[in-house]
């Protein structure tokens, strides 16, 4: 087997700083662990990338300080957007992961919604509001909210981990969440209030890719009832049953639905696909290109319970990568 030097960049410019340096510590040891050698590159909050503290520096075309991989370990703004990977495309190293399109549709919940409606995937009803449309009409914009019934989730439009998102119960809630979603983006979605339970699937591949196990979210009691920040990072916040309890036909549609948005938003190398499940109906609600990548995060834990361990996750991820840089170097331009 071939070695390669994978630089692993963490951290990043967003409120998942924290989480993305957890995930890229883990990336890193496991990719030792499958015989790859690491470079950590850490990226401040200021945007600046370092590696052993010293300033990287750019040249485009050059590839990056000599690595045959990147893989972009970031999540959200400035990482998991298109950004970077907009950065690596110039550079013109292999990456991990979503390209430029794929990354920034998947980032933005209206684009991707408005995209998988018309591949006739199904989800919750929404509506996207704009900041200057609700200041100048705010009547207006709160009548056509109506349709949606209530309670409703309002959320920025281009950001995770449940940042800026807020569980409206009454239409009066209605104006302070949008103002809260539209402290983090000048574009927000409302969704009607999907129940039953949250249920994630991973996806590993390229053109053919395969699809993991579902598993179910299930929440700490006590908490807000829904999957927020607190539920997310906080020890024993929320637990993952895999397989999920959902009958086989639900099970089936999961993972064909999975593979359908990967596929329609053109995402590559890895993604993490999120689902509501009532009864028997199954909602898509997201698609994260970059989702927590810890040894023991939901990515990781799906596939471990599907029978791929974490290192030849990450070997596969990398080899992947070199796969795709070496297709399109056959492309006319
Ligand atoms: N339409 C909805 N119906 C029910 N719960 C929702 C809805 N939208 C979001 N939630 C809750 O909020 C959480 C975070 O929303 P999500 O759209 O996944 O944003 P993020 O990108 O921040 O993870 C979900 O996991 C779920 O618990
Ligand atoms: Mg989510």
């Amino acid at each position: 087997m071939k070695r390669f030097r994978v630089a692993v960049l963490g951290g990043g410019r967003s409120s998942e700083h924290e989480v993305s340096l957890a995930s890229a510590a883990s990336v890193r040891a496991g990719l030792e662990q499958s015989g790859h050698v690491s470079i950590a590159i850490d990226v401040g909050r200021d945007g600046v990338w370092r590696r052993n503290g010293a300033v990287v520096a750019v040249e485009p075309g050059h590839g990056l300080d000599g690595v045959d991989v990147v893989f972009p370990v970031l999540h959200g703004p400035f990482g998991e957007d298109g950004t970077v990977q907009g950065l690596l495309e110039c550079l013109d190293v292999p990456y991990v992961g979503a390209g430029v399109l794929a990354s920034a549709l998947c980032m933005d919940k209206v684009m991707f919604k408005e995209l998988m409606a018309h591949a006739g995937l199904p989800q919750v009803r929404y509506r996207a509001v704009r900041a200057e449309a609700f200041a100048s009409e705010p009547d207006r914009t709160l009548a056509e909210l109506r349709a949606l019934g209530l309670p409703v989730f309002v959320k920025p439009a281009r950001l995770g981990s449940s940042v800026g998102i807020v569980r409206a119960a009454t239409e009066a809630e209605l104006p302070a969440a949008l103002e809260t979603a539209f402290e983090h983006d000048p574009l927000a979605i409302v969704e009607a209030a999907a129940g039953g339970l949250e249920v994630e699937c991973s996806v590993l591949g390229g053109s053919d890719p395969i699809a993991s196990e579902p598993g179910e979210i299930v929440l700490a009691k006590g908490e807000s009832g829904w999957y927020d920040y607190e539920a997310k990072y906080s020890p024993g916040g929320m637990r993952l049953i895999v397989p999920a309890r959902v009958p086989d036909q639900v099970r089936d549609r999961v993972r064909e639905i999975a593979i359908s948005a990967f596929l329609g938003t053109g995402c590559h190398g890895l993604a993490r696909v999120d689902f509501f499940i009532d009864g028997e109906q199954v909602l898509l609600n997201e698609l994260n290109t970059m989702p927590g990548f810890t040894s023991t995060s939901v990515y990781a834990a799906l596939f471990e319970a599907s029978g791929i361990r974490y290192a030849e996750l990450l070997d596969r991820l990398v080899q992947l990568a070199l796969e795709r840089h070496a297709a399109e170097r056959h492309l006319r331009h």
